[in-house]
C-alpha cells in the first residue's frame, strides 16, 4: 500500500540520476481468454499509457472487449487537469459496481493516471469505493502485472508520487491505429505553471535516450505506420535534464531523417522555442507544418501570476516568426479564461492577441482551480456568470478565424493521410491533412491507411469535406 503525497511530488533534485530501466515484459496466463476494457480520458499521453497498459494486460492472457458489461476487468485512466473530469469518473466508477454486483461479482476494477495521484481521490475511494480493486499512478504502469497476478480481493493502492528513472517497456504496446502513432519522448514537467497539476500527477522531467526513441519509430516505419507524434507536456525541454543528451530540434531532425512520412509533436511551450527548431520544421518536407502552441492568456499581468515565462509581445513575435519561416503553418493554442484576478481589460488582451494571431483553432476552458496547486489559494472574485460569458465570447472569435481558415482550403488539393472510417458517414474515410484539419473523403476503402490527395468540396468549423479525383 502507497498513497501519493503531494509535497513529495513537487520535490525536484538537482543532480542527475535518471536511470533507464529495460522491464522485461511479464507474459502470464494466469488471466487467459479474460476480458478487459479500458475507458480513458485525458491527454494523449493518457491515450498512449492505456496503449501500454493494453499491451501489458494481453501478455497476461487478456482479450479486449468493446462491452463494459461483459467484462473481466474494468480499468479507467483518468485526468486531474480540470474539477469536472472528478464527477464523471465517479460516475462512471458507480456504474462498474452495479456490474460487480449485479452481473460479475469477480469483476476486477482498477483506477489509475492522474486522479490517482492526488491524495484526495485516493482518500475519498478508502472511505467511500472499496469495491475497486487496484489503484495505482502514472509512475508504476510497468509493475501492474505483478500487482494484478498478486490481487488479493480487497482494495490495493499502489501509487509513487515521484521516480527519477525512465522505464523501456519494448514493444509492448496494443497501438489503436496501424497507419499513426504516439512515440513518448519525455516524461513528467517541472514548469510548474501555477494553476496547472501536472508537475505533481506526472512528477520531474525525464527525457527518454534518443536512441532509444529513434528505434521506436525506425520499428514503426518498417511495421508500416505512415505517421508518429512525438509526446511530452513540453517537447522543447526534451534532453535540458541531461548532459549526454541532443536537443529538441535535433531530435527532430534524427526523427525526420529516419524517412518515416509524417511527423508530429506535442505540446510546445512558447518559452524556449528556439530558432533551431523552427529552422528544422521548415526545412523537412517530413516534419508537418502544424504546432500546437498554448497562449493561456493575452495580459502580461496574468501570464506573470500564472508562471509562464513569456510576455505577449514575445508569443506574438513568436507566432510571427513560425509562420514567416514555416510555409503554410498551422497553429492552435489553449486559452484559460478567468483565472484569479483576470479582469475585462486583462481579458481583452487575450482577444487581442486571437485577432492578431487568427488561430486554426483553439481549445478554451474555464479556470478550474487545483488543489495544492498556487492558483488555487489566489484570490478570485470574478463571478462564474461572468467568466462563462468571457468563454462564450472568445469561442465566438476562435470559431470566426477557424471558419476562415478553413474556408481558404475551398477547391484546394491537399494530402490526407486516412487513418479511419468516418464518424459521420460510414460510406467515406477520414484523416487528417498535413497542417491537421480533419477532413471526410469519398474514396474507395482500400485507400485507408494511405497518404491521398483530395480535392477540398466543402468545409466548415471543425472539419472538411473532400474526395479523391
Ligand atoms: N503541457 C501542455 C498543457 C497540458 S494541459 C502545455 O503546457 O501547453 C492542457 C491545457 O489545459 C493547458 O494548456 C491549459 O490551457 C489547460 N489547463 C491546465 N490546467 C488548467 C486549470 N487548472 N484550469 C483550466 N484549464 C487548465
Ligand atoms: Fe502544465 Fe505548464 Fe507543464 Fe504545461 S508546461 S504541463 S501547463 S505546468
Ligand atoms: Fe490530464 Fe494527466 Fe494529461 S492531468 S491532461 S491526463 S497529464
Amino acid at each position: 500500500m502507497q498513497v501519493p503525497d503531494m509535497m513529495e511530488a513537487k520535490k525536484r533534485t538537482k543532480d542527475n540520476n535518471t536511470e533507464f530501466i529495460y522491464v522485461d515484459p511479464m507474459k502470464n496466463n494466469k488471466y487467459l481468454d479474460k476480458k478487459y476494457y479500458i475507458r480513458t480520458y485525458g491527454c494523449q499521453m493518457n491515450v498512449h499509457d492505456s496503449e501500454e497498459i493494453a499491451g501489458i494486460l494481453e501478455n497476461l492472457g487478456f482479450v479486449p472487449t468493446e462491452e463494459m458489461e461483459d467484462a473481466d476487468l474494468i480499468l479507467l485512466n483518468t485526468c486531474a487537469i480540470r474539477e469536472n473530469a472528478h464527477d464523471k469518473v465517479f460516475g462512471f466508477l458507480g456504474r462498474c459496481k452495479h456490474i460487480k454486483e449485479k452481473i460479475n461479482k469477480d469483476l476486477i476494477i482498477c483506477l489509475c493516471g492522474c486522479m490517482a495521484q492526488e491524495k484526495s481521490v485516493v482518500d475519498e475511494i478508502m472511505n467511500n469505493h472499496k469495491y475497486i480493486d487496484l489503484v495505482f499512478g502514472t509512475h508504476n504502469i510497468h509493475e501492474l502485472p505483478e500487482y494484478l497476478l498478486n490481487l488479493k480481493g480487497k482494495l490495493d493502492i499502489e501509487v509513487k508520487s515521484n521516480d527519477e528513472n525512465v522505464y523501456e517497456i519494448g514493444e509492448e504496446f496494443v497501438r489503436a491505429s496501424k497507419y499513426s502513432a504516439w512515440v513518448n519522448i519525455m516524461y513528467g514537467c517541472d514548469k510548474f505553471c501555477t494553476y496547472c497539476i501536472v508537475p505533481y500527477t506526472r512528477g520531474k522531467e525525464r527525457s527518454r535516450k534518443s536512441s532509444d526513441i529513434l528505434k521506436e519509430v525506425c520499428k514503426l516505419k518498417q511495421l508500416g505506420y505512415k505517421e508518429v507524434t512525438l509526446l511530452g507536456q513540453n517537447v522543447n525541454a526534451y534532453g535540458r535534464d541531461r548532459d549526454d543528451e541532443i536537443s529538441f530540434a535535433k531530435l527532430l531532425e534524427e526523427t525526420a531523417k529516419t524517412g518515416i512520412e509524417r511527423i508530429r509533436f506535442v505540446t510546445s511551450h512558447p518559452w524556449n522555442f528556439t530558432d533551431e527548431m523552427i529552422d528544422i520544421i521548415a526545412k523537412y518536407d517530413n516534419i508537418m507544418p502544424y504546432i500546437h502552441l498554448p497562449l493561456q492568456s493575452g495580459s502580461d499581468k496574468i501570464l506573470k501570476l500564472m508562471g509562464r515565462r513569456y510576455t505577449k509581445e514575445e508569443y506574438i513575435e513568436l507566432f510571427n516568426k513560425i509562420k514567416d519561416k514555416v510555409k503554410n503553418a498551422s497553429i492552435t493554442t489553449d486559452i484559460i479564461v478567468g483565472f484569479p484576478g483576470e479582469t475585462e481589460e486583462d481579458f481583452e488582451e487575450t482577444l487581442d492577441v486571437v485577432n492578431k494571431c487568427k488561430y486554426d483553432g483553439a481549445f478554451t476552458f474555464i479556470f478550474s482551480p487545483r488543489v495544492g496547486t498556487p492558483a488555487a489559494s489566489m484570490k478570485d472574485d470574478t463571478p462564474l456568470s461572468v467568466k462563462e460569458d468571457r468563454l462564450h465570447r472568445l469561442n465566438e472569435l476562435i470559431n470566426k478565424y477557424s471558419n476562415e481558415s478553413n474556408s481558404k482550403y475551398l477547391g484546394q488539393k491537399v494530402k490526407v493521410l486516412l487513418t479511419d472510417y468516418s464518424d459521420r458517414d460510414k460510406f467515406k474515410l477520414a484523416g487528417y491533412t498535413e497542417t491537421m484539419k480533419l477532413v471526410n473523403v469519398e474514396c474507395d476503402e482500400s485507400l485507408l491507411g494511405e497518404i491521398v490527395e483530395v480535392t477540398i468540396t466543402d468545409t466548415k468549423s471543425f472539419s472538411m469535406d473532400g474526395k479523391v479525383e
